[in-house]
């Protein structure tokens, strides 16, 4: 036998995926606020949000009427009952109000603009009460207690206390971001966990929520085509994370979780982060309603782009042309150098003996991308630092014949003045010190020097007197002659020789007097951990980043002053040049002011 669900059925099952959990309500509620036009939004919880969740705004309120329909299925004033596409609001199912309280206590109190009194309404489970007067300003109150009270196996999903409210917190920092005039806080239990004062600037509101160690150093995007437009802030690709939460995505103001735009901006720092690190995002897409259908989930967490294809390369653009500006590396690098220097409590000698375990850990490396060693040239870097020099051309020329090595002073990266270790050269700018990894960096230069020479249409190539055969295994060889033509473009000219072995031809230019033997083992072995899922692209970059590692100066070679000066003055103009090809740092600044409090001058 085939019958309707009765309505408070139906409800329950509508919560099911509405209402995970009390962050997901708190959710539903502020949108609700925000629609309503409120300028400040309190939110009250207590035990998790378990117990009691409450939100109360100042918005346009609703009459006694408005309130009764509110609670029904399918009841909304936010579309017309025309368009679907025509979404102007964070709401527009008609759902939340029911579904909330089909598994609660709800209890509505509520003024409108325009009227004289207030109303209170309660429903119980799913049966509403009698509409009764109640006073209180123009705005509205939710209270919402023993949420999934009645539904044991619901309740048995939630976490613990503490991270519900971890949840909800986050729920709420990341709604307040698209909407910076609005005050928001959180009260629990006494406490006020969350306050934000409305802004005039989302920059304000940004840095609020997610620091200032983020939003001042972090690259501005701001980009349009057509009628979409794409802004925020872009994390420096030095200052990352450990997990993507940090990637805060909006369309049309509304917080998202989309596959594409993730995708987009994966992408767009795809060379520049080491593995398994995320970068720090906040972007606003802003585009017609009826470009993009929010209605493909009951919680609104994803949405359905009519032009996917667009959206990507716009977002992805904007990003790239923001980080391939950018020459800095976060300041937290030095922070994080400067904190692992200083003393420990107590005196430094038993900070000394206890070694390193009282140091703070690294955020922006993992150890694992740390244990990957670096394949080092054998090759001599003096022919292709040469042409480093003629790189920056005039400037050289003219200056650092006549000028001393110190008028480079007020250049980004300063000075060179010595080299540790033949490995890190030492830079004195005027507000600091620069510590740069000379082979991170070179690294990092001969890549997008070959990436230019590559898009100009041609990738230089040297023949070498005497073609050099390798054997590195029968695996090796075929993925290589699998890849000749592709090799070839990128400069490298290989060819079967016999049973086993390959014979080279041709080399990169700018690579120089390379290790032949071990640039095409490396070669190799990049090609065969390479998983086909990804792009060709993508393939192509990674390859390129091996072969640039054969061309680059390596740690341990002695460099003079001007050779070192060479280096940072490309460094200074080279797109990305703050990250080597496996994303860790190329270099440290060290602020003086950090340093004289290192040794307690300030
Ligand atoms: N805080 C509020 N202030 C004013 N009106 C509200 C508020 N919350 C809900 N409403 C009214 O109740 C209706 C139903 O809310 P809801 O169930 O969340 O559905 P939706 O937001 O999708 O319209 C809304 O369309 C709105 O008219
Ligand atoms: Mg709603």
């Amino acid at each position: 036998m085939i019958r309707l669900l009765p309505d408070h059925i139906i409800n329950q099952i509508a919560a099911g995926e509405v209402v995970e959990r009390p962050a997901s309500a708190v959710k539903e509620l502020v949108e609700n606020a925000i629609d309503a036009n409120a300028t400040r939004i309190e939110v009250a919880i207590a035990n998790g949000g378990r117990i009691m969740l409450a939100v109360d705004d100042n918005g346009d309120g609703m009459t006694g009427d408005d309130l009764k329909m509110a609670v029904q299925r399918h009841a909304t004033s936010k579309i017309s009952g025309e368009d679907i596409m025509a979404i102007h609001h964070l709401g527009f199912r008609g759902e939340a109000l029911p579904s909330i309280a089909s598994v609660s206590r709800m209890t509505i109190s509520s003024r409108a603009v325009a009227e004289e009194n207030g109303w209170m309404l309660d429903i119980e489970n799913g049966k509403m009460g009698n509409l009764q007067p109640a006073s209180r300003q123009k705005g509205t109150r939710v209270v919402v207690e023993n949420l999934f009270a009645a539904l044991p196996a619901r309740l048995k999903f939630l976490k613990t206390d503490r991270t519900e409210t971890a949840q909800i917190l986050d729920m709420v920092r990341r709604i307040s971001m698209a909407h910076p005039a609005i005050a928001f806080s959180v009260s629990d239990a006494g406490r006020q966990p969350m306050v934000l004062p409305a802004r005039e600037d989302i920059r304000a509101r940004i840095r609020d929520v997610m620091g200032a160690d983020f939003a001042d150093e972090a690259l501005e995007i701001d980009a349009r085509r057509d009628q979409v437009s794409v802004s925020g802030l872009a994390g420096l690709p030095t200052f990352n994370k450990s997990t993507a939460t940090a990637i805060h995505l909006y369309v049309n103001g509304r917080a998202v979780r989309d596959r594409t735009l993730i995708g987009a901006v994966r992408a767009a720092y795809a060379d520049t982060l080491p593995q398994g690190r995320h970068p720090v995002v906040v972007l606003f897409m802003g585009l017609p309603s009826q470009d993009v259908d929010v209605n493909v989930h009951p919680a609104k967490a994803e949405v359905r782009f009519r032009d996917g294809g667009m959206i990507r390369s716009l977002v992805i653009n904007a990003l790239r042309a923001a980080i391939d500006s950018n020459r800095q590396t976060s300041s937290q690098l030095g922070q994080v150098a400067i904190g692992m220097t200083a003393p420990s409590r107590g005196s430094w000698y038993g900070g000394m003996r206890r070694g390193g375990s009282s140091h703070p850990r690294l955020d922006w490396q993992s150890p694992a991308s740390y244990s990957k060693a670096l394949p080092f040239t054998d090759a001599a870097p003096d022919a292709r630092l040469a042409e480093t020099e003629t790189a920056y051309g005039d400037a050289s020329d003219n200056d650092q014949g006549q000028r001393g090595e110190d008028s480079f002073a007020d250049y980004p990266l300063g000075a060179a003045k010595a080299q540790l270790h033949k490995t890190y050269i030492v830079a004195e700018t005027p507000d600091g010190i620069v510590l740069v990894d000379q082979h991170a960096a070179h690294e990092r230069l001969v890549l997008e020097r070959i990436k230019a020479q590559r898009e100009a249409g041609k990738v230089e190539r040297q023949a070498l007197l005497i073609p050099e055969v390798v054997e590195p295994g029968a695996a090796a060889v075929s993925i290589l002659i699998e890849h000749a033509p592709m090799l070839a473009e990128l400069g490298m000219v290989v060819e079967a020789f016999g049973d086993g072995a390959i014979l080279v031809r041709e080399t990169p230019a700018i690579l120089g007097q390379a290790n032949i033997q071990r640039l095409v083992r490396d070669t190799a072995d990049e090609l065969l951990e390479q998983d086909a899922s990804k792009s060709i692209e993508d393939r192509i970059n990674h390859v390129l980043a091996t072969i640039s590692c054969h061309g680059s100066v390596r740690a341990g070679r002695a460099l003079n002053a001007s050779e070192m000066n060479a280096l940072l003055r490309d460094m200074e103009i080279t797109p990305r040049s703050g990250q080597c090809n496996h994303g860790r740092p190329t270099f440290v600044n060290l602020s003086l002011a950090d340093i004289e409090k290192l040794f307690g001058r300030r």
